[in-house]
Formats: structure tokens, C-alpha cells, sequence
């Protein structure tokens, strides 16, 4: 892997081209993408940073050395605001951020999962450090280097999971923003409510009013999920939970979770963590005995099904008698993604109607085996997610 960020740099002879809001509206008039007020909205503000980013000065200067101009100029040239797009998945957040990517008049510009380039910035710390032991303070020179190579920054998926990415974060773009970048960004999660109710997070509150003071935050409320028929035609329950099965079940994460990078992410349940062992974009997956054989509550699974239009579960068992509290939290969970239209993969030892049988609460288990039936139909297959 490569320890620098690539960035895409613009042909000197690139004509002066249409803004993102043109380029939206010829892909509908093209029939590529349907008409959509929101996103109309939101490929205005960011057709009003195309023509902002014409007139900066830091966007078509080349690649300067370590004291170049950016340093400077920049502070004093008037720095366009950056875009914080927010919104659930299959909003088209993503689809108009690289609509903008692709049109942007910068010259050093770079387009990067967030996930990456926190991964890329913390293995660059560490390098420097080592490189050079004396050296008390190594974010002021990573950001001159991010800034020397791009000074837009287009981050898709926009999260913070974990404290060493929290701790860093506000100076890191406190020293981007002074030297000039401008940011733009996807995310799931408004600036206010990023890395709350967590241990550190007020330290992290800095970082928060960075972003609202240098971005403005769009938000992207589309009624239509559009990632929605991800699934159509595929199989969503699978017998036996065997080494098959578990191959499906890649396959379909992959599919729902279209390019975005997997890992733990942590969500926030009534001031606590809960941790979702893997989860890419849209769609999250587990192990039954992870979701179901812990102490788990009704809150959790809330939380769950509105965050994720998609879940994958492996190795449902049958469960006995024995099982019984096993099965209620089941229950609880396949009513939580029942009721917010969440769709489910899983692999299991049986048909859903032979999951529980026998048991404390194995009557109430009929409406959740027949809701499990429905939720393999294309009909609900169809339907949006309802966070
Ligand atoms: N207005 C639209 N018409 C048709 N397809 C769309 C529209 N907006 C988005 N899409 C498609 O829906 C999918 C999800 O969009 P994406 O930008 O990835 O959403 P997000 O980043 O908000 O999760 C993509 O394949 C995208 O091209
Ligand atoms: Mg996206």
C-alpha cells in the first residue's frame, strides 16, 4: 500500500466546463437518474462551491514546495465553505458528491473513503515519529504534505469510530483548513451528533464546531432509497447453514455494501456503545449468537434497524425449550427489522416455521417464522428502508 495520497491532477488544457447542478440535470434529462428536488437542492449549493472554487486562487496554483504559497495566500484569499452532505444510505450522497468530484476547477484534488485516509494518516504519523525522534509534533507537517498534494478534499462516508481517529481529528483539519483546503463530504451522521456519548467526546466537541464553522451541512432527506432492489432476484434464506451458505452470504454483503470499505463500527444505544462487528455502507452482519445470545435489548435492535437498510445473520439454529430467552430476543429483532423495512440474509439450520417449536413463547414465534417468510418475497424486497 502506497503511504502517499494520490491525487488526481487536472490537465493544464481542461475547458471551462458545466457546474455539478448542469451535469445533475443532464443525467435526468438523459433518463441516467430520476428527477429529485433534494438532491436538486443539494447539487445547487454544490454548483454554488464550483463557481466559488473558480475564483480561488489556491485551486489552480500547482504543486508548491513545503513553504509555498498555500501556506499564506490561502489564509488570506477568501476560502470557500465546504459541504457536509448527510443523509441516510441510498440518498445519493455519494452519486452527487462524484458528480462534483469529476467537474470541481481545482487542479490538486483528491476523492477518498474516509476510513482510508484515517488509515493513511495515522500509518504517516507513526513514519514520521519514527523518521525523526525529535520531532514533538507531527500534524503540522502531514497536513502541509495532504495540503501540498490536494487542496480539495472529497471524503466519502465520513464517520468516527474510535478515539485514537477523535483524538487527532481537530487539529489534523484545524492545520488543513489554515492552509487553505477546502473539504467536502458524505455522511450518515450530522457533525452535532459525531462520536456523542462516548468516553472522550467532549474533547471532541472542538472538532465539531470546526465543521460547522467551516462547512456547511446539506442534508439530503430524499423520501427514495435508492440502493433499494439491491437484492433483487437473490435468495435471502439459506438451508443449511453450511460453508455454501456462508459463501452466499459474502456475496450478498458485498453486493449491498457496493463499494464502501468494511469494519466495526460502533453506534450509540441510550449513551452506550454497542459495537456492530462488521458493517460496510448500508449493511451490516453478525453471528446469531453475537445479535441474539447476549444480552441484548429492544433498544439495540432499534438501533440497528435504523441504521442499516440491510442486515446478514449467520448460522440461525433450531432452538429448544432450553433456548427460550434466546428466541425472545429473536423475536424482538425480526420484529425491529420487520416494522422498519430492514431487508435480511441469513443462513440457518431450517425453514423459518421449524426454527422454534417447542418452548416458552413458541406460539408468539408463528408470527415471527411468517414475517420471516414475507421478508424473503420480492414484494418486500421492493420496499424502502424506514429508519
Ligand atoms: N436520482 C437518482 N436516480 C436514480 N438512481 C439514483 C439516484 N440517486 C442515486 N441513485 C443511485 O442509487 C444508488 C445509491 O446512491 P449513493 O450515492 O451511493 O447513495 P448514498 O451515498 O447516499 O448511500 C447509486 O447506485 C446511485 O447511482
Ligand atoms: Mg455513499
Amino acid at each position: 500500500m502506497s503511504s502517499k495520497l494520490s491525487p488526481t491532477e487536472m490537465p493544464e488544457t481542461q475547458a471551462v466546463a458545466a457546474g455539478p447542478l448542469a451535469a445533475y440535470r443532464q443525467r435526468v434529462a438523459d433518463g441516467q437518474l430520476a428527477a429529485d428536488p433534494e438532491q436538486q437542492r443539494a447539487a445547487a449549493r454544490l454548483d454554488q462551491l464550483f463557481e466559488e472554487l473558480r475564483t480561488y486562487p489556491a485551486a489552480h496554483a500547482a504543486r508548491r514546495g513545503l513553504r509555498g504559497l498555500f501556506g499564506r495566500a490561502s489564509r488570506t484569499a477568501a476560502r470557500p465553505r465546504g459541504v457536509y452532505l448527510v443523509g441516510d444510505v441510498g440518498r445519493g450522497k455519494s452519486m452527487l458528491m462524484d458528480l462534483f468530484f469529476e467537474v470541481a476547477p481545482v487542479r490538486r484534488k483528491q476523492r477518498i473513503h474516509f476510513h482510508r485516509f484515517m488509515q493513511d494518516a495515522h500509518r504517516r504519523l507513526h513514519a514520521m515519529k519514527r523518521a525523526d525522534p525529535s520531532l514533538t509534533d507531527p500534524i503540522p507537517p502531514l497536513a502541509q504534505a495532504i495540503s501540498t498534494d490536494a487542496i480539495l478534499l472529497c471524503f466519502d462516508e465520513f464517520q468516527v469510530n474510535d478515539i485514537t481517529d477523535a483524538m487527532i481529528l481537530g487539529r489534523l483539519f484545524d492545520a488543513l483548513f489554515e492552509r487553505g483546503v477546502v473539504v467536502v463530504a458524505t455522511s450518515n451522521t450530522r457533525p452535532e451528533d459525531l462520536f456523542q456519548g462516548r468516553p472522550g467526546s467532549d474533547a471532541f466537541r472542538p472538532f465539531i464546531a470546526t465543521i460547522r464553522r467551516e462547512m456547511d451541512t446539506v442534508l439530503l432527506d430524499s423520501p427514495r432509497d435508492y440502493r433499494r432492489g439491491g437484492l433483487r432476484g437473490m435468495a435471502t434464506w439459506h438451508v443449511p447453514a453450511d460453508a455454501r451458505a456462508e459463501l452466499r452470504l459474502d456475496a450478498a454483503f458485498d453486493q449491498l455494501a457496493e463499494d464502501a470499505v468494511a469494519g466495526p463500527e460502533t453506534l450509540t444505544v441510550m449513551g452506550r456503545p454497542f459495537v456492530v462487528p462488521l458493517a460496510a455502507g448500508g449493511v451490516a452482519r453478525f453471528d446469531f449468537e453475537t445479535l441474539c445470545d447476549r444480552p441484548l435489548g429492544a433498544g439495540d435492535y432499534l438501533a440497528l434497524a435504523s441504521r442499516y437498510p440491510a442486515l446478514v445473520i449467520d448460522g440461525v439454529p433450531r432452538l429448544g425449550p432450553e433456548n427460550f430467552d434466546v428466541a425472545r430476543r429473536f423475536i424482538v429483532l425480526v420484529d425491529a427489522l420487520y416494522e422498519q423495512k430492514v431487508k435480511l440474509v441469513a443462513s440457518a439450520a431450517d425453514r423459518p416455521d421449524r426454527i422454534f417449536q417447542r418452548g416458552e413463547g413458541a406460539k408468539a414465534f408463528e408470527r415471527t417464522a411468517s414475517r420471516l417468510e414475507e421478508m424473503q418475497s420480492q414484494a418486500y424486497l421492493d420496499l424502502p428502508h424506514l429508519p
